[in-house]
This record gives structure tokens, C-alpha cells and sequence, in this order.
């Protein structure tokens, strides 16, 4: 069978990871798809800084040369920030190619819009690198928990504030150093303020909320707080108590809707969560008919998150090979059906 034909917007931390991954494992991912998953073409702004790692990869710095180009079957979305990503998203379902995007900024502004174009278009746009990196929690919640009325979900869904509040409490380091170190290892995002602030946490509770509850992309009334306020003797004070300070996302049935908020939380030191430090990510989830569900691992980083961009890719590229004119349900939910739905 003829191999599906990949095009890459951004060659950074995660679009290089997906570029090495895809080559390292390309037997086994070729087995698993069906197909072989060819990149044909990446989109940068600096081809002088992404040519090493492209290794032959045609380049280009007009992203439209990979959203318009034909050839291409699949567009994978790691550029980052609402523009041009969401134009070049649109433009790639219009143009009737399947999305692939770890952007969980874009989707939880703009989600809504894009499955409503998807749909309408008959493709598909997957996501699950968007929210705790490498941890295939999108999967969990859309598939092995799919029988259950979720009642609650918590986690530590922001590497950066976890890999400072541990670096603060393990060495006493100070903020400013160990969020420097946060974007040198590629865990922050290109504004880290998103990091610090709570935001980009609460644009992965946005996500996980809209699957879990099956509630339209609200981002804007999720309350949010991040640790920026933090300083090391919170989290000395809090170790001497028997806790720690973990930064979480909790969505919940409250009376009259889904209760959204990310902030700092003190955790006994002997629950699991308290005990997830560096930049792992947990993610707690009570569904009715399983009880509590924990999911684990690297919540950030370039070859966790291309686990997740590959994964994607791959089950696009069986469900288009099984029937390449499949229209696919997106999410669990009608982006109208529920506007109303309070929080
Ligand atoms: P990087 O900054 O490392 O990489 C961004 C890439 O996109 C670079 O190759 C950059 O090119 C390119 N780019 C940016 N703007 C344009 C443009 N207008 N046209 C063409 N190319 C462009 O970001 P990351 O890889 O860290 O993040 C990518 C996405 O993945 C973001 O949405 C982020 O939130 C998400 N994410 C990141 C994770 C991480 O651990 N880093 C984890 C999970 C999700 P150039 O270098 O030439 O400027
Ligand atoms: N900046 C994000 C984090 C990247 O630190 O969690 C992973 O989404």
C-alpha cells in the first residue's frame, strides 16, 4: 500500500521528537498503521537552525506550502499560539486533510470551531498530545472509560510548575533559575507566563472537561491561579507540615454545572499525587461504574509529547485507510448541543 503523506508545521522541541521517533520506529509504526507514515515536508521559520535535524526533509518557511500541498494527507500542527495556527488549521480541514496538533491553546479557544469544521468536512483532528504530554489520557477518557459518568477528575497537567515546586523543595532553588532550566529542557511554553500563571493548565482542563463531561471548550470560566506567588518558604512551611504544593486542575459536578479550577493545593505527603515530582504528570479520574482511575508519566518533553503526536497519527492513519471517506465523531458531544451547559 502506498505510504500516507505527513506534513510538518514546526521542526521545534515536539515536531523534532515526531520527526526522530517516526524514523527510529518506523518498522514497528509502519506494522501497527497498516501503512508506512512518510513526512514529505516541515514548515520552519529558521531553515538554517532546523536542517541538521531535518536530514534531507524538504523545507520550507510558508506553512501554506504544507496545508495547500496535494500531496498531503495528513497536517500535524506544532508551530504553537492561536495565529497562524488556527488559520493554517482551518485551512487544512478546507483543503480536506486530517489534523494532528499538540497546540492546547488552540483547541481550548478554538476547539469548538475547528470539530465543528472537521465534522463538516469529514475529517478527522486528534489531539492527544495537547494535555500531559506523553500520558494517553484523551485515549483513556474517550475509550477504556467511555461505559462511565465521570464524577470528578484531578491533576497535575502543567510539567513547568511541577518541575519548579519539586527543584524549589528538593534543592531550595530559586524560581527564576529553575523555570530558566524548565525552558532549556524544552517543558515551557514559548510564553512561560502560560506555565506559571495556571493558564496553559487550565487549557488542558478545558479539554479534559469538554471529553469527560461532554461539555462545549469554556475555557474562559475555568478560575485560574498558578504558582508565580510561590516562594520557597511556602514550600519549606508546607514540608514541615507533612505536605506538599502541587499545582491542580480539578474538574467536578457541582449543583448547577462542571466546576473548572486550577490553583496550588496543599497534599498530604503520603497520597500518591503529593509523591509525582520533576515534569510527570498524574491525572486522577472518578468514574461512576471503575471508581478512582491514576494515570502517570512524562508530562512534557520532546519525545513523551511525539509518543502521543505519533500515536495519533497512526490511528488517523487506520481509520482513513479502513474508509477514507469515514466521517468520524470528534468529540462526544454536539459543539452546540450544550452551550448552555453552566459551570
Ligand atoms: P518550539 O518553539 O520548540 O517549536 C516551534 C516550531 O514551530 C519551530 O520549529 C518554529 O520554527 C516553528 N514555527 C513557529 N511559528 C512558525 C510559523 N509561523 N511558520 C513556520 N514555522 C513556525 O515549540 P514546542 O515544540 O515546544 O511546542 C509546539 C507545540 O506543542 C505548542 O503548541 C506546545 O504548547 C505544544 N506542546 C509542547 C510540549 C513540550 O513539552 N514542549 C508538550 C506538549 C505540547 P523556528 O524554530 O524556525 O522558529
Ligand atoms: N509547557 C507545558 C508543560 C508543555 O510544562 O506542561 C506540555 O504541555
Amino acid at each position: 500500500m502506498k505510504p500516507i503523506h505527513v506534513g510538518l508545521l514546526g521542526l521545534g522541541t515536539v515536531g523534532g521528537g515526531t520527526l526522530t521517533v517516526l524514523r527510529r520506529n518506523a518498522e514497528e509504526i509502519t506494522r501497527r498503521a497498516g501503512r508506512e507514515i512518510r513526512v514529505v515536508r516541515a514548515a520552519v521559520r529558521n531553515l538554517d537552525k532546523a536542517e541538521a535535524l531535518a536530514g534531507g526533509l524538504p523545507l520550507t518557511t510558508n506553512p501554506f506550502d504544507v496545508v495547500d500541498d496535494p500531496e498531503i494527507d495528513i497536517v500535524v500542527e506544532l508551530i504553537g499560539g492561536l495565529e497562524p495556527a488556527r488559520e493554517l488549521v482551518m485551512q487544512a480541514i478546507a483543503n480536506g486533510k486530517h489534523v494532528v496538533t499538540a497546540n492546547k491553546h488552540l483547541v481550548a479557544k478554538y476547539g469548538n470551531e475547528i470539530f465543528a469544521a472537521a465534522q463538516a468536512k469529514g475529517v478527522m483532528v486528534t489531539f492527544e498530545a495537547a494535555v500531559a504530554g506523553g500520558i494517553p489520557i484523551i485515549k483513556a477518557l474517550r475509550e477504556g472509560l467511555t461505559a462511565n459518568r465521570i464524577e470528578w477528575l484531578a491533576g497535575i497537567i502543567n510539567g513547568t510548575s511541577n518541575f519548579i515546586l519539586s527543584e524549589m523543595r528538593d534543592k531550595g532553588a530559586a524560581f527564576d533559575d529553575v523555570l530558566k532550566e524548565a525552558q532549556r529542557l524544552g517543558y515551557a511554553e514559548a510564553d512561560p507566563t502560560f506555565d506559571i500563571e495556571g493558564i496553559d493548565a487550565a487549557h488542558k482542563l478545558t479539554i479534559l472537561s469538554a471529553i469527560a463531561f461532554g461539555i462545549p471548550m469554556q475555557f474562559e470560566r475555568a478560575y485560574t491561579e498558578g504558582i508565580s506567588q510561590l516562594t520557597r518558604e511556602d514550600v519549606r512551611y508546607a514540608e514541615e507540615l507533612g505536605y506538599r504544593i502541587k499545582l491542580l486542575g480539578i474538574a467536578r459536578r457541582a449543583e448547577n454545572g462542571i466546576e473548572l479550577r486550577v490553583h496550588p493545593t496543599l497534599i498530604p505527603e503520603r497520597r500518591l499525587i503529593a509523591n509525582v515530582d520533576g515534569a510527570m504528570n498524574a491525572v486522577l479520574v472518578k468514574g461512576d461504574a471503575v471508581g478512582p482511575t491514576l494515570y502517570y508519566g512524562a508530562g512534557a518533553g520532546s519525545e513523551p509529547t511525539a509518543s502521543a503526536v505519533v500515536a495519533d497519527l497512526v490511528d488517523v492513519t487506520r481509520l482513513h485507510t479502513a474508509d477514507p471517506h469515514h466521517r468520524v465523531p470528534h468529540l462526544a458531544f454536539q459543539p452546540d448541543q450544550l452551550a448552555d451547559t453552566p459551570i
